[in-house]
């Protein structure tokens, strides 16, 4: 199964990524992940994206699709894969499609900028694997550390209000334009809708829904 998360930023694509992994056993494709790994390990994709990417602003079209050419190519994603922020822009779309790439679901987390800016301060990440919590809404086991390793948890550097902002007016300019893209796009390819705001529980239940085959 191919499926898309699409959604503004902090509106639980990567909280919700994780349920998607467990449950269809497919790999989560975040280019967001991808790009922080690359600077994490200061390799020349990270130098040359860490001062967009901390700005708010988006990486290149040419960057990115190459990123995720090479990625999907890889074994485990012989049964499927789960993009969490990508595609991002038309023309990656444009790119997906052009390479053959079929989708069978696209899953639309919707939130509103007032609530995405509030969840942003209190987010809280393990840099090595991703997984993302919230200091009130989705806490870990233990304060400050990742429930699987134990491992100290840490703030995005662009999760600043500021650069949340811009973030959002990025996602409503160049993003939200994929709403329609794919809603349009017909063929096999499933719509789904979800109003994010609630129990990560209870978006979790409505995401599985969706997904779920129609009998
Ligand atoms: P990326 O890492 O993709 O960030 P994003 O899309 O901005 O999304 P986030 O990771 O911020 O949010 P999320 O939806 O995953 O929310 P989360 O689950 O963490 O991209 C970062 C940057 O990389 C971009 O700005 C760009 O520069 C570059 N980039 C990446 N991909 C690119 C591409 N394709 N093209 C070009 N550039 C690219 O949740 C947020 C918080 O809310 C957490 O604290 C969580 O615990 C909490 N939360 C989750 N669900 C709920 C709930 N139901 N109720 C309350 N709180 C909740
Ligand atoms: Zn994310």
């Amino acid at each position: 199964m191919r499926v898309i998360l699409l959604g503004a930023p902090g509106a639980g694509k990567g909280t919700q990524a994780q349920f998607i992994m467990e449950e269809y056993g497919i790999p989560q494709i975040s280019t967001g992940d991808m790009l922080r790994a690359a600077i994490k390990n200061g390799t020349e994709l990270g130098k040359k994206v860490k001062a967009v990417m901390d700005s708010g602003a988006l990486v290149s079209d040419d960057i990115i699709i190459a990123l995720v050419k090479e990625r999907i190519a890889e074994n485990d994603c012989g049964n499927g894969f789960l993009f969490d922020g990508f595609p991002r822009t038309i023309p990656q779309a444009e790119a997906l499609r052009d390479a053959g790439v079929a989708i069978d679901h696209i899953v639309e987390i919707a939130v509103e900028d007032e609530e995405i800016v509030k969840r942003m301060s209190g987010r809280r990440v393990h840099s090595e694997s991703g997984r993302t919590y919230h200091v009130i809404f989705n806490p870990p086991k233990e304060e400050g550390k990742d429930d699987v390793t134990g491992e100290p948890l840490v703030q995005r550097a662009d999760d600043e209000e500021e650069t949340v902002r811009k973030r959002l007016g990025v996602y409503h300019d160049q993003t939200a334009p994929l709403v329609a893209f794919y809603q349009e796009l017909g063929g096999d390819t499933r719509y789904s809708r979800i109003e994010g705001v609630g129990s990560v529980a209870d978006i979790k239940q409505q995401v599985l829904d969706a997904l779920k085959p129609v009998s």
